[in-house]
């Protein structure tokens, strides 16, 4: 199963939390922009007047200067302040208006506002001021008609208010803004999407372990608890379910016994000699098979307990136990891989699987060569190869059915029920794991491959 947050290749993450987080961030930014937006155009706005103001207090100031002085001064004054604070001032007959245009109404009261701010005596009033605007370079003109001559004085000043964005603490308040904002749906999305997670671990442990998975906690908020209660139901009833099964398996081999008993002790007396070995090889195997059938429903109820086990030890005591019953193909075993590797799990159920699949790769293959390494991330993979006629294509799935053999077991009387790969299968997937069968090429035998969780 993969579990990673993104597909390569992929814009869309596939996590729900990283999906979610994402669509909000994306949102969250639109609205940040959109308020950074009005706040900009009203700060231009800000920004503007304050310039006026500025542009008004100063001309207003150097208007007085001059008016104040004896008329003959006036052309050395205007000299001098001409060029402070980047103002073009200059003393002409008529006002200069080339290529200007009218200031808007507000501004030019705004200004207006701004010279009678300072108080002048009535004799040094101009007898008429005018304002202009133009545009590149952006420029401020205002002209006052000195009181006492036909004369103007004129000062262009350099328009330029400062951008909003040069304000301190508007980058940093913008920052704050979105990192507060990032946090805090990142502190959402984590809470909102804890629940799901949650319940996906509940189902795995369910699925491994039946009989010990805890119940999910049935509280939070109405969904959710809604949620834990259906899972718990559910969960309840596959356990009940496994049980009946588990108890209808032990029950018919328990009641069977007793009358394979009794034919038993029938078949003794029978006269004929053939007939009362035939009858007694039915019924052993008979029995072998309800043995292995109570074996397989003990299984499924998995009462056994979870703990550390060493891989390694594991399968080399298999081998020798395998070897000591087929002392024969002993040469032919043989074991690869490192010497300790631990793992969870539930001991005597791997072993069973284990001697299995180890037994098979001796009674169909003649040979036994297992290999343990490292698979990819958290996972252990356990190669066990023969030298066999291996399993036709269309059989490598099937042979995992209970009570499924092959041809050539039944003719070489191997005598088998056929529970083993499926008694295998079910308690290596209970562990998080699973068994896959393969013909090696050219005929060669046959690999089967188990991969178990670390
Ligand atoms: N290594 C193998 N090479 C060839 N055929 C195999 C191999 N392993 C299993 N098979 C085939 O798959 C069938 C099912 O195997 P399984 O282990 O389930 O049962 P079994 O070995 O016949 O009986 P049991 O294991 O219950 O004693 C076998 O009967 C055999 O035909
Ligand atoms: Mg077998």
């Amino acid at each position: 199963m993969k579990t990673g947050w993104w597909r390569p290749g992929r814009f869309w993450p596939a996590s729900l939390a990283w999906r979610t987080g994402l669509t909000l961030l994306l949102g969250f930014s639109i609205i940040q922009a959109v308020g950074l937006g009005i706040h900009v155009l009203n700060q231009i706005d800000v920004n503007r007047v304050v310039a006026e103001r500025a542009i008004a207090s100063r001309d207003g100031a150097i208007y007085r200067r001059v008016a104040s002085a004896p008329p003959e001064r006036r052309a050395v004054i205007v000299a001098a302040i001409n060029g402070e604070a980047g103002d073009r001032v200059s003393l002409d007959s008529s006002p200069p208006f080339a290529d200007s245009f009218t200031l808007p109404l507000p501004t030019r009261q705004m200004i207006q506002g701004s010279l009678l701010a300072f108080p002048t005596p009535e004799f040094l009033q101009p007898r008429q001021v005018m304002m202009r605007g133009s545009m590149s370079p952006s420029t401020l003109i205002l002209s006052f008609q000195l009181p006492d001559s036909p004369d103007w004085l004129t000062v262009r000043s350099p328009f330029r208010p400062s951008p909003p964005w040069a304000q301190p603490g508007f980058a940093s308040a913008f920052l704050v803004m979105f990192v507060l904002g990032g946090l805090l749906i990142f502190w959402g999305v984590v809470r909102l999407t804890a629940p799901v997670r949650t319940l996906a671990a509940a189902a795995e442990q369910l699925g491994r372990d039946i009989a010990h998975a805890p119940a999910l906690p049935e509280r939070g908020p109405v969904e959710i608890a809604t949620a834990a209660v259906a899972f718990n139901t559910m969960a309840a009833r596959i356990r009940r379910f496994v049980e009946d099964r588990t108890f209808l398996l032990t029950a018919i081999g328990h009641d069977l016994r007793t009358p394979i008993t009794r034919l038993r002790l029938r078949a003794e007396f029978l006269e004929d000699d053939a007939q009362r070995e035939k009858i007694l090889a039915d019924l052993a195997e008979l029995e072998a098979m309800l043995a292995a059938t109570i074996a397989f429903g003990r299984d499924v109820a998995q009462t056994e307990a979870s703990v550390p086990v060493d891989l390694a030890i594991l399968l080399r005591t298999v081998i020798d136990e395998t070897a000591d019953i087929a002392p024969g193909a002993a040469r032919r075993m043989r074991y690869q891989g490192p010497d300790h590797v631990t793992i969870r799990g539930r001991p005597l159920a791997l072993k069973r699987a284990f001697a299995n699949l180890i037994g098979n790769a001796v009674k169909y293959g003649h040979a036994a060569r297992v290999s343990l390494q490292k698979a990819e991330r958290h996972t252990m993979r356990i190669d066990i190869e023969d030298d066999g006629p291996g399993v036709p294509p269309g059989e490598l799935e099937r042979v995992f059915e209970p009570f499924r053999r092959l041809e050539i077991s039944r003719n070489r009387e191997t005598g088998g029920s056929g529970l083993g790969l499926a008694i295998a299968r079910n308690a290596i997937r209970a562990h998080g794991g699973d068994i896959t069968l393969a013909n090696r090429p050219g005929g060669k035998g046959l690999v089967a491959s188990v991969y178990l969780p670390e």
